[in-house]
């Protein structure tokens, strides 16, 4: 079938106009839109209607106009909710005429409103969401279609899924010699898998077209997005019925990364409404791949006779990319995929393989008893408290001593190593899918692992073949392994993997040699031949080798779990350790939340649209429940690091030995006292210490208030201080909004100095005093009334406030204010203090100021409950007035040994020098990024304490919240956790640990980048 090409010279607006005048009474200015034959105008109406006017191709036939106007209207009838492009009728009632234009060819002409909305094509990013709602919205027209027909509406044409290999004859146009190949390849894949299922396959009315430039979406905002409408029922025609989401999904995978997913997403939903047989889904991957590849034939033949025609070759490098990321998988795993995703066992055969297991008696593995009490179920999950955060535990000789120990402290011979695990410890690149840290990872075990001695002799569970042997000898791979073929006794072929084998085990192997049921035919290796592992055989029941032979995974990726577990199920189907030995299977996520929701304050508030379920920490990085490791960019209490190996070591060592109150004499706390002090200035030198930043801030006013004998305190705007009584009362941030009871008479707020949004701006000239300058109103009107001030009370960088540098000198002037009048100044350092800021150790240092009392917390112990107030001898000597002061917990000895070992990290590590250096790059680049992005009104900080200030107007500053919320949301789903502050939440906080690097730095700047070119980032929600 030859492709057909426009021969007749294209038309004007003016035309269109004319024509709008002449048959609908629509006075109109006209606008040519793209087609590949017709030639179609956007009409703009003086009343602001919009419609689409379509000059048909001269070779057109009525009856194929005819069968796209009823066919519209017949959907407008039976699916009257969806919003499809409805047929206008001439001023005389026609639904098409015939014109003739200027060039004397006579010419078809309809009418259709206009829908206005981004083509799919145009919108980034193509969410799950919006995939999903594009098979939803096919499956509902291809419902409403079941009952409509129209003579032409069998017909040939040339994209009509079931005639793909049309262009196997076109298939010479295509140059390049690998890429014709690998078009060549998906038609024959068409011709195996898809042509001899025809008979099955239903066949009904179908839009047919359903590309990524028909597709209309809608806008950005609100989310999620979904998609609005299909345009040009020209293809609409009797085909089968999984050719319509199959040509959907042959463009909603273009561009991407994992097009098994993004067509599964659309897929699944379509399968929901239009329920598909197991044939027709048999026969969507070939389908969607033929559809592909026509469609680059088509446009390599199209440019051999139009070489400049850009609507035939719009698609044509994304489809090119899709094929070759298609050519990478195997097309029975993609029919598995597509099973699953249609709520199938993923593998046809899985129940009569494990009927067969269930009902036929395996010969044992190992001779080993493997019941209750004859060996130990590890628990080697990610956040399995037997492995620990440190990944030198996972790692030889640590594993194996450490494994050792377990089995001689159960008195047993073997450890089970669990089915269907997700597990931390398969860090070689082998298992990840790019060079990110925070990239996938295959993490989910296939197999199960018995863990025994190494020269162990194994044994066939049933009568087998040998089917493939090899060593893989990279790091974490299976090193000697071995794969048995066996058959059910209906003939129904399954393989058994045997992995971490010894190299001898392979010496007498023959491929095809039969091996008897409990015939022993290799045995387990050592961790010097196995891979690097502690000796053990991991076992796998495999389906189906997928044409892999002994590369077949042992360890899948998260999102592929469903269609792994059923190409290898459980091994226990033979192994048969009793069930209860196992853990019970954890809580989906969606239950977690819910039990969360059931028995946790429902003001307990949870990160991110889709929650982390964070299960280990291991320096810059948390890990959830899956193994997915997120870059730490957010939070500031791990300030050396997640489960830094010295701070816990710390810890755990002085909590087994003695953890008691400050009643008793210790040195820990005094030592503690002293390295503290001597990093802060005189006179601050006494110290107490808590378990919070709110108990310290609680503390702190108690003492400026016994000092002052006074009770007022001035507070800055949005501050928040922490969540007790006293100090709800003293944060804006709290008392003005959600829940708050408003401000008491005894709290004074003053401006924040905020040289960005506040009153006064960056560029005026004494911005410190400016803004100081209200502390001193506050100070002399509290003076001329007879009251006092007990206290000021700031972070030194405000956090809560959006991430802000005070303007210089403004904490020195109101410190003298504060001063003058009696009162005392308290800094509250909990979020920034301990080298954060890179320039100083302390912010107050940034401000070349001395409070008189100091408030440290959140990262002072490094994730350890501990704080600290620390003040001069005057005010403690006023505190002292008799009533005793005591905290259980505060200064307990263990959390004054995490304290201790944070500061030698500190100082052993470099870590200040490090946010210094870090941050200052880090800044720049965002910077620069702020120069090319204009929702970036800001960047500010300093040191790992930075904050990307989004606007939507540059000039006016109107915070870009809802995009805050998007790009934040966004990065925790490339992997980089971010959060927003600031009274409009529209400041991105950045304050990773202090280890934080170059690179992390670099990953988290191109991530943003990319986001920010997201359309919903580029638009405002209004
Ligand atoms: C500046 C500041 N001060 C005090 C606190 C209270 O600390 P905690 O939550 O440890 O009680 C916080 C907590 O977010 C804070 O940000």
């Amino acid at each position: 079938m030859m492709p057909e090409a426009r021969v007749a010279p294209p038309l004007a607006p003016c035309d269109a106009s004319r024509i709008a005048l002449d048959l609908y009474s629509l006075e109109v200015t006209a606008r040519s839109l793209p087609g590949e034959y017709d030639d179609n105008f956007h009409l703009l109406a003086s009343d602001s209607r919009e419609f689409v006017l379509k000059f048909m191709h001269p070779s057109r036939e009525e009856s194929f106009v005819d069968m796209q106007c009823r066919g519209l209207t017949h959907l407008a009838l039976r699916a009257p909710h969806l919003a499809l492009p409805r047929v206008i009728p001439t001023t005389d009632g026609q639904v098409f005429s015939r014109v003739k234009t200027q060039d004397g060819s006579s010419r078809l002409v309809w009418l259709l409103t206009f829908l206005p909305g981004m083509t799919l094509a145009e919108a980034k990013p193509h969410s799950r969401e919006l995939l999903a709602s594009v098979g939803s919205l096919l499956a509902e027209i291809d419902m409403a279609l079941l009952d409509f027909s129209h003579p032409d509406a069998t017909r040939e044409l040339k994209w009509d899924v079931s005639r793909s290999l049309w262009a196997r004859d076109y298939l010479s146009h295509v140059r390049d010699p690998q890429r014709r190949a690998l078009a060549g390849r998906f038609l024959t894949l068409f011709e195996t898998e898809a042509l001899p299922r025809f008979p099955d396959l239903r066949r009904s009315v179908i839009y047919g077209d359903a590309n990524d430039h028909n597709t209309l979406v809608s806008p950005p905002w609100p989310l999620p997005r979904r998609v609005l409408s299909v345009i040009d029922f020209g293809d609409l025609h009797v085909g089968f019925s999984v050719a319509e989401p199959a040509v959907a999904a042959a463009y909603a995978i273009l561009g991407q990364e994992r097009p098994l997913t993004a067509a599964s997403a659309l897929l699944s939903e379509y399968h929901k409404t239009f329920p598909l047989r197991e044939e027709e889904i048999a026969a969507f991957f070939p389908m969607l791949c033929a559809r592909l590849a026509v469609s680059v034939i088509n446009s390599a033949h199209r440019r051999s006779l139009v070489p400049d025609d850009p609507y035939v070759t719009v698609s044509e490098a994304p489809a090119w990319q899709a094929l070759e990321r298609l050519a990478k998988i195997h097309p029975r795993l993609a029919h598995y995929t597509f099973r699953s995703a249609c709520g199938l066992p993923a593998v046809p055969h899985e129940e009569k393989i494990n009927h067969w297991l269930n009902t036929n008696s395996p010969a044992p593995v190992i001779s080993a008893n493997l019941g209750e009490g004859n060996c130990v179920v590890l628990d080697l999950s990610v956040g399995s408290t037997f492995l620990g955060a440190d990944p030198s535990r996972f790692a030889e000789p640590v594993a194996t001593a450490g494994l050792q120990s377990i089995l001689r402290a159960a008195n047993v011979t073997v450890a089970i190593g669990c089915y269907n695990e997700p597990r931390p410890f398969y860090s070689s690149q082998l298992f990840s899918s790019g060079e990110n840290p925070t990239n996938e990872r295959r993490t989910i075990h296939l197999g199960l692992d018995l863990f025994t001695a190494s020269g162990t002799p194994i044994a066939a569970p049933f009568s087998a073949t040998v089917h493939a042997f090899a060593d893989n000898r990279s790091a974490l791979d299976y090193g000697p392994v071995v794969i048995l073929k066996h058959e059910t006794t209906d003939g129904l072929a399954f393989f058994t993997l045997y992995g971490h084998l010894s190299r001898k085990s392979l010496e007498s192997l023959h491929v095809g040699d039969p091996i008897a049921r409990g015939q022993s035919f290799a045995s387990i290796g050592e961790a010097s031949e196995n891979g690097g592992w502690p000796p053990h055989l991991h076992f796998q029941l495999i389906l189906d080798l997928l044409d892999l032979s002994t590369d077949f995974q042992g360890v899948a990726y998260p999102f592929q779990r469903d269609v792994f577990t059923s190409l290898s199920p459980d091994p226990n189907l033979i192994v048969r350790i009793p069930g209860h030995c196992f853990p019970p299977a954890t809580p989906d996520p969606d239950a977690t939340l819910s039990m969360r929701k059931n028995l946790l304050g429902a003001n307990l508030s949870v990160s991110y649209e889709r929650p982390l379920n964070i299960v280990r920490g291991w320096r810059q990085y948390l890990y959830d429940e899956n193994g997915r490791a997120y870059l730490d960019v957010y939070n500031n209490v791990p300030l050396v690091g997640h489960t830094h190996p010295r701070v816990v070591a710390a810890a755990q060592q002085q909590l087994a030995l003695l953890n008691t109150n400050t009643r008793y004499l210790h040195d820990n706390i005094l030592r503690y006292a002293e390295r503290l002090t001597a990093l802060l200035p005189l006179p601050l030198k006494v110290c107490y210490f808590l378990n919070s930043g709110s108990e310290a801030n609680e503390l702190a006013l108690r003492l400026a208030r016994t000092h002052t004998n006074r009770e007022d305190i001035i507070v800055l705007e949005h501050a928040y201080h922490g969540h007790t009584s006293t100090l709800i009362d003293i944060s804006p941030y709290k008392f003005n909004g959600a829940g708050g009871q408003g401000q008491k008479p005894w709290v004074h707020v003053a401006p924040i100095a905020d040289d960005y949004r506040g009153r006064y701006r960056r560029g005026e000239s004494d911005l410190g005093k400016k803004y100081a300058s209200h502390v001193e109103q506050i100070l002399c009107t509290m003076k001329r009334t007879g009251g006092g001030i007990a206290a000021y009370i700031a972070e030194t960088l405000p956090s809560g406030a959006g991430q802000i540098v005070f303007p210089p000198n403004y904490l020195a002037e109101v410190y003298k204010h504060v001063r003058a009048a009696g009162a005392v100044c308290i800094a509250d350092e909990v979020q920034i203090g301990f080298g954060r800021v890179g320039t100083h150790f302390w912010g107050f240092e940034t401000q070349h100021v001395v409070p008189d009392i100091v408030v440290l917390g959140k990262p002072i112990g490094n994730a350890f409950p501990l704080a600290a107030v620390i003040t001069t001898r005057e005010i403690a000597a006023s505190f002292n007035n008799g009533m005793e002061f005591f905290s259980t917990f505060g200064g307990n000895p263990v959390a004054c040994a995490a304290g201790l070992a944070v500061l030698d990290v500190l100082r052993d590590e470099n870590l200040q020098h490090n946010a210094l250096n870090v941050g200052i790059r880090w800044l720049a680049q965002l910077r620069k990024l702020q120069n090319t992005h204009a929702l970036i009104g800001d960047v500010r900080g300093s040191g790992l304490f930075l904050g990307i200030d989004l606007v939507n107007d540059r000039s006016t500053r109107a915070p870009a919240t809802a995009q805050a919320a998007y790009v934040v949301n966004r990065l925790r789903e490339r992997g980089i956790l971010a959060g927003t502050d600031g009274p409009h939440h529209n400041v991105i906080k950045l304050r990773p640990p202090l280890i934080f690097s170059d690179s992390d730095a670099d990953l988290f700047t191109a991530t943003l980048e990319e986001i920010l070119h997201e359309d919903s980032a580029r638009r405002s929600p209004s």
